[in-house]
């Protein structure tokens, strides 16, 4: 059977399968095909839906030193913040009134915010806003102290597993990181009931085909409910300064490809596809995204969050990027909708 085919029949590859379809990625009439099963499951399970999530990114703090990324503990050229409760609980009362029903505080790997001060953070938004989803991405954490966040009121979790070999993770990490310590957090945060979300960045330096084939088993073997993709953009104050950023037109690919292998996952159109290109975000929905994330961390810090270079939207308002949004995903053919958006079955 031609693996394409495969592909959209079974919705399953093994690695060496996935090798064969990368080599279909530079034939348009199986790309064509491709994107379109993608968005046909798509329309399937979720119809023309697309589902926002608010972004609180409540501290650049961070104790990893990942080479990738802007906020590492040892880029001295940021100014660090924390957001105080309040302001983490304004954003939320900003968010409900603009029609977002899920929450995601993201947060470098910040220790002052201690597993109780996070779980308090949790049951206070959870009291004031009983109806929204509360998604957490704060990095690895023992077993415990997510538990202790799921019965404080947290739905889901984000932790991208960035590169499934071992190998290439050390390329991208510090040897105080392991694959293996990433990959378990994950499987326990699945075992504790949250929905799920690993990912990676496309064309992050050093990665290969195999490498991006063992990603895709990877995911099919986790089976997230979430997965967030979207290319590597090199961030001035790290050693990656120089490399190449990553493809847009590959994002897409993958991004369908995860659609099929995934069906009902929940995959975002992320800000870096948009910030590589002006209609990253549009295309990526045309692709097989279904999620949209826009900011809701005040105007004054957002600069301060750059993970990579030129990240969009870091002077407007929420509300700003909420009917922007809107809009955007209308000419894409689709309808942003209040709801929390939650993983069906
Ligand atoms: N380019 C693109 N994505 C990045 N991330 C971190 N740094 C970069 C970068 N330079 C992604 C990582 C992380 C997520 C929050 O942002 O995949 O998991
Ligand atoms: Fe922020 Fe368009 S999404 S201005």
């Amino acid at each position: 059977m031609d693996i394409s085919k495969k592909l959209v029949e079974t919705h399953s590859l093994s690695k060496e399968e996935c090798l064969e379809l990368f080599s279909l990625f530079d034939v348009p009439e199986s790309m064509e095909y491709i994107k379109e099963e993608a968005v046909k499951i798509r329309k399937k399970y979720y119809g023309t839906k697309v589902f926002t999530r608010g972004l609180i990114e409540f501290t650049n703090y961070c104790k990893n030193n990942c080479y990738y990324c802007g906020i590492r503990r040892d880029n001295r050229n940021i100014e660090r913040y924390r957001l105080t409760e309040k302001e983490i609980l304004d954003c939320c009362a900003n968010g409900e009134k603009l029609g977002f029903r899920t929450f995601v505080l993201q947060g470098g790997e910040d220790p002052w915010y201690t597993e109780e001060r996070i779980a308090d953070i949790v049951r206070k938004i959870k009291k004031a806003h009983p109806d929204c989803a509360i998604t957490l991405s704060v990095g690895e954490k023992s077993k415990e102290t997510y538990q202790t966040w799921k019965k404080a009121g947290a739905d889901r979790y984000l932790l991208r597993h960035e590169t499934a070999n071992e190998e290439h993770y050390h390329m991208l990490h510090p040897d105080s990181m392991h694959l293996s310590n990433r990959k378990k957090c994950l499987y326990e945060l699945k075992e504790l009931g949250y929905q799920v979300g690993a990912g990676f960045m496309v064309g992050s330096p050093g990665q290969t085909w195999e490498h991006l084939a063992e990603d895709l088993v990877f995911l099919q073997e986790l089976q997230p409910q979430m997965v967030g993709i979207g290319p590597f953009i090199p961030h001035h104050d790290t050693r990656f300064a120089n490399e190449k950023a990553g493809s847009v037109e590959l994002t897409l690919k993958l991004l369908s490809v995860i659609r099929l292998l995934l069906p009902k996952a929940l995959l975002p159109a992320t800000t870096a596809l948009g910030t590589l290109d002006p209609l990253g975000r549009e295309k990526g929905l045309c692709a097989g995204a279904n999620v949209v994330m826009p900011n809701l961390s005040p105007v004054e810090n957002r600069k301060q969050y750059e993970l990579y270079d030129n990240k969009i939207c870091t002077g407007d308002e929420a509300a700003k990027c909420k009917n922007c949004l809107s809009a955007r995903v209308r000419s894409a053919g689709y309808e942003l909708v209040e709801d929390r958006g939650d993983y069906i079955g």
